[in-house]
């Protein structure tokens, strides 16, 4: 079942190189190991409707197929070299940047190893859901993601091996060597380690998590290490579904619920999910995902953004790329009250990707509030909690904050925590919908059928093929 050890479709030239191509070829099985262990459990020999990449140009990133997962053939695409200037910050004009220059090494590393982390993380924070998987649809477009994730870890792993020696390889070794959720060795970042375990969980991964993913991987784009830019490109054509399943699965779960509520019905006695519900999850998964931004003034941040290495969303639709003397307005906890603060506007650089994040995130909620209305339902609304509520990392951390984002006490948070986020009962209410629903064409009590089907096939199609016989 093993995928030929010669076979790392690619557009980097590798056999050209016999050291690095050696390298990842003892790299190949390790990551195969690593799948087989804690990859989508129960489906791996299923044969499943997958897009693989196997070149960047149009007609060939987007090859459709039934591929048993273990045999997709996870590849290295970077997007085609161009004459490409530093965009932004101190180096802006000079060339980009085609090896890793010495004094950024460090840096560079960082960034590149915590992207990589959570390619790998999610694919174990999700590897029971196929066993309750709403419909074949969802159940294709999770193992869609998975592989693709899969896929990212080897676009992160192909820079560590070919640009930082060594430490590189031990960092590819590394990432294959921690655990989602483990005491001992968890993955980096917290959020990557919360187990979702359920789909309405995972749908709200998929829009609000990986959307930051989107975020980090657009300010990458920019990057004056051209190999960062032109890897992170590619990536984000594919995060592009990730964040389609996550929206238009929620969206689905929405419709369901106003379908109901305007019919005169009770979601719960449908087995359905009730709006506040819904809602609670909102706040949650947003707050949890605006903390993976980082602090709002932030020191790395700006010698990330001067040094050429991580831009601003777009940075090259911006009309001025030194962002110097200019200043950000913050509005952040002190002694027990809200404070005006001016900080220079490249310390500022998490906030300001934070705000592009916040506004797409806006609009999606803004597309389900339009669904509400279509399914029948006047005034009901859903809503993006403030951005300082919640949130566990930053000025805000450890002071309290309600919905509108005014500062309150912990003991009247906690009066209305149950109001506000998940409670214990609502988490065991909706694991208590999951039921495996995996028959062509038919979808769980809980969610909508989706729109229309994967690469213009019907949403009814055999998307999961049983092993073969
Ligand atoms: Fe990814
Ligand atoms: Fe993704």
């Amino acid at each position: 079942m093993a995928q030929s050890l010669e076979s790392i479709p690619n557009n980097v030239d590798l056999s050209s190189d016999r050291r690095l191509q050696r390298a990842l070829e003892q790299w190949q099985p390790n990551f195969l190991s690593w799948w087989n262990e804690v990859g989508p459990e129960g489906f791996q020999a299923h044969q499943i409707y997958l897009r693989t990449a196997i070149s960047v140009e149009t007609d060939g990133w987007a090859h459709f197929d039934y591929v048993r997962m273990p045999e997709y053939r996870w590849g290295i695409f970077l997007e085609p070299k161009s004459d490409r200037k530093i965009g932004f910050g101190d180096n802006l004009g000079r060339p980009v940047w085609e090896e890793v220059p010495g004094e950024h090494r460090n840096a560079l590393r960082r960034i590149i190893v915590t992207q990589a982390d959570t390619e790998p993380a999610s694919v174990e924070q999700q590897r029971l859901l196929g066993k309750t998987c709403p419909s074949m649809y969802d159940l294709r477009n999770i193992f869609q993601v998975n592989v693709e994730e899969g896929r990212h870890l080897w676009a992160m792993v192909y820079l560590l091996h070919r640009y930082f020696g060594r430490d590189g390889r031990e960092e590819a070794d590394e990432l294959l060597a921690r655990r989602s959720g483990t005491g001992d060795k968890p993955r980096i970042l917290n959020t990557f380690n919360e187990p979702i375990d359920d789909w309405l969980s995972f749908f709200m991964f998929a829009m609000f998590t990986d959307r930051d993913g989107k975020y980090q991987l657009a300010a990458l784009a920019q990057s004056g290490f051209d190999p960062l830019a032109r890897t992170t490109r590619f990536m984000l054509t594919e995060e592009a579904h990730h964040l389609f399943v996550g929206e238009s699965g929620v969206d689905r779960v929405v419709q369901r619920c106003g379908e109901l509520m305007a019919a005169g019905k009770d979601p719960r006695k449908e087995h359905a999910v009730p709006l506040e519900m819904i809602q609670k999850y909102i706040n949650f998964w947003f707050s949890l995902s605006l903390d993976l931004f980082g602090g709002e003034v932030s020191s790395n941040a700006a010698d990330f953004f001067a040094a050429g290495l991580k831009g601003r969303f777009r940075e090259d639709t911006l009309e001025e790329h030194k962002a110097m003397g200019e200043t950000y307005h913050l509005e952040v906890p002190e002694d027990g009250k809200l404070v005006e603060q001016e900080v220079p506007l490249r310390n500022a650089m998490n906030e300001v990707l934070r705000d592009e994040y916040v506004k797409d995130c806006q609009r999606a909620v803004d597309r389900w509030n339009k669904t509400l209305v279509r399914a029948g339902n006047t005034g009901l609304t859903l809503s993006l909690p403030h951005r300082r509520f919640h949130r566990a990392v930053g000025p805000c951390a450890g002071c309290f904050f309600d919905l509108e984002g005014r500062l309150i006490s912990e003991a009247e948070f906690k009066a209305h925590e149950a109001e506000w986020l998940p409670t214990a009962e609502d988490r065991a209410y909706v694991k208590s919908l999951m039921h495996p629903v995996i028959e062509r064409g038919k979808v769980a009590s809980w969610i909508a059928p989706p729109a229309k089907g994967i690469n213009g096939m019907p949403g009814d199609y055999e998307y999961v093929k049983p092993p073969e016989a």
